[in-house]
């Protein structure tokens, strides 16, 4: 499966959403997650994100973010359209830590 990382969060740029063939992208707040058993790992989602956000479960140190998509896919939302990303997403591409800082 591919899974959504911690640059998503704050940038939440939705051009993931566009592309994927099942529709298994669900909104939170400040962050897009992957159904992992709904994906069917075709990769596609991966060079669309501006942020580079999202990555296959193999990479090594991924454990954290595939539970937490795992966990907020059942419980945020299904999101099949893109909107308008927020105002101020640029000013968060690349700060590091924004799990621990901004995630709610
Ligand atoms: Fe959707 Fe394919 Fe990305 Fe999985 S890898 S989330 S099926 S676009
Ligand atoms: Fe997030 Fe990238 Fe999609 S920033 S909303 S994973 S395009």
């Amino acid at each position: 499966t591919y899974i959504v990382t911690d640059n998503c969060i704050k940038c939440k740029y939705m051009d993931c959403v566009e592309v994927c063939p099942v529709d298994c992208f669900y909104e939170g707040e400040n962050m897009l997650v992957i159904h992992p058993d709904e994906c069917i790992d075709c990769g596609v989602c991966e060079p669309e994100c501006p942020a580079e956000a999202i990555l296959p479960d193999t990479e090594p140190g991924q454990e954290a973010w595939l539970e937490l998509n795992t966990k907020f896919a059942d419980v945020w939302p299904n999101i099949t359209e893109k909107r308008e990303p927020p105002e101020d997403a640029a000013k968060f591409d690349g700060e590091t830590g924004k799990l621990e800082k901004y995630f709610s």
